[in-house]
């Protein structure tokens, strides 16, 4: 049996998966029901000076079939005052001692930092995360994603924590940024054990049509809200890569969230370098008992792979996430339609001849309803195959002979890129394209 168990900068946990510091993590109670289920670790809701929250509090994009696709939030850090979260700490390490308990912490003045951290160390934590994420609230009042958009002010924070702290210290990022690697960098140069990321994207989710005000409504108002759940995975994953790539930041542990619902999300963040996860809106929406399928997905995952422990397989991906200019322009995929399968919805049909390249066609006979490929037309673009709803319809067949690599970095440096406006060397210079007036013929047809 594969060994899940992770030392993250000296955090030690029985498997990678943590519960994010939210409500999942708002109580000892919660925390020892998410252990006891099976979780790994669990950092605790925002400790600082506690707040007042609103009520209504949440918003969510639902996506066709699928509720909370993308889910919004409005809430502030922990409520509740700090003595009870601390006694709460010290009660989960007595049941728990071996998993790990990280606190989440927030506040302003340097002598706030290293009065909390020594509250929370003598509680029995046994990790620290700096929140310096939330994009509402709190950074109206220069906390939160105030600090996390000032690399120096992030610095500068992290070195109060440092002078001080004798556990593993994490600073949890936020997304609201044009460059990761600025606050990455600043968190590693401060002295930060490791990172986490994503905290929420600033959002409005939506407006209600009638009252002409942003969910979730607070007496005919609103705000943004941080952005989370599934939607946010891709560039929560992005994120993830571009710090586990850097030179200076590749070796600093990082702990991924964003979107992670299934097992296949959290190998997704391993393998771009991720070394834990953290997971809440999965959990607010389906429950702790959700751990029991990610976990035993990750065994099997391991299993098939031969994989014994999480090292085996961290950053397993990242040499082959390289830059444009290095992708092979010799590669050539056709798409290929299996007529047993295809149940005739012309949906390919569709999408290829107005937002593609013209290169699927139907039959003018009514009674055939399977479309046709025309492979010299097709650039290889995957869309059909994307919007087909039948899976495995369409493939993606490769035509190339797979013999040789070209770049557009070599034909840089062999002068063989296009230059001018009219230039020869353009890709699509020889490639099929309808005469105008072809767009006219179906309406002669009405
Ligand atoms: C309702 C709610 C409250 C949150 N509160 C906190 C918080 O107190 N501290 C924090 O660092 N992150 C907080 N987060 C952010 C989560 O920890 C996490 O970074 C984010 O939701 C992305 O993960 P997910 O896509 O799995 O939800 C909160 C998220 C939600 C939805
Ligand atoms: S989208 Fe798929 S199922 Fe629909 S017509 Fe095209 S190939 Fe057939
Ligand atoms: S891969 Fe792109 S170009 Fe080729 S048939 Fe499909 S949609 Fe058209």
């Amino acid at each position: 049996m594969a060994d899940l168990s992770i030392n993250f900068a000296g955090i030690k946990a029985p498997n990678p998966f943590w519960l994010a510091s939210a409500p999942p993590t708002n109580s000892g109670y919660q925390i020892m029901k998410a252990f006891d289920a099976g979780w790994g670790g669990a950092v605790w809701k925002t400790l600082g000076v506690p707040v007042i929250n609103v009520s209504s509090r949440y918003g969510a994009i639902h996506y066709r079939d699928t509720r909370m696709a993308g889910f919004n939030n409005i809430e502030l850090i922990t409520d509740r005052p700090l003595a009870d979260n601390l006694k709460e700490i010290e009660e989960v390490k007595k049941y728990f001692p071996n998993h790990a308990v990280i606190a989440s912490l927030m506040v302003e003045s340097k002598a706030e930092w290293h009065q909390i951290i020594k509250d929370v160390e003598n509680a029995g934590a046994d990790g620290i995360e700096l929140n310096f994420g939330c994009p509402h609230g709190m950074c109206e009042r220069g906390m939160g994603s105030a600090v996390g958009q000032e690399p120096d002010v992030l610095k500068t924070i992290v070195e109060w924590v440092m002078e001080v702290a004798q556990i593993p210290v994490i600073t949890k990022l936020t997304p609201n940024i044009s460059n990761i690697i600025d606050p990455g960098l600043a968190a590693v140069r401060g002295g930060s054990d490791a990172i986490s990321l994503i905290n929420t994207f600033k959002s409005i989710v939506g407006i209600d049509l009638d009252t002409y005000a942003p969910h979730p409504v607070v007496d005919g108002k609103g705000t943004n809200g941080g952005y989370c759940g599934p939607a946010v995975k891709p560039i929560a994953l992005e994120m993830v890569k571009e710090l586990a790539k850097h030179p200076e930041i590749k070796d600093t542990p990082i702990s991924g969230i964003g979107g992670i619902e299934t097992w296949r999300d959290a190998v997704e963040y391993i393998l771009l370098g991720a070394e834990s996860v953290q997971v809440c809106t999965a959990v607010m929406h389906y429950g702790f008992g959700i751990i029991r399928e990610i976990k035993s997905g990750l065994e099997q995952f391991m299993a098939d792979k031969g994989y014994q422990s999480i090292y085996d397989f961290k950053g397993k991906a990242l040499p082959n996430v390289t830059e444009w200019k290095h992708l092979n322009l010799k590669y050539k995929v056709v798409a290929k339609i299996d007529e047993s399968k295809c149940v005739g919805c012309q949906l390919c049909y569709i999408a290829c001849d107005d937002g593609a390249h013209q290169a699927i066609k139907i039959s003018e006979d009514n009674g055939h309803r399977i479309p046709q490929i025309i492979d010299e037309n097709c650039v290889g673009c995957n869309l059909c195959s994307l919007v087909c709803p039948v899976e495995n319809c369409i493939t993606m067949e490769r035509r190339d002979p797979a013999t040789s690599y070209v770049s557009w970095e070599d034909r840089t440096q062999q002068n063989r890129i296009p230059t001018t406006f009219n230039d020869e060397l353009a890709g699509g210079g020889h490639h099929y394209v309808p005469s105008v007036e072809d767009a006219l013929k179906h309406r002669s047809k009405k």
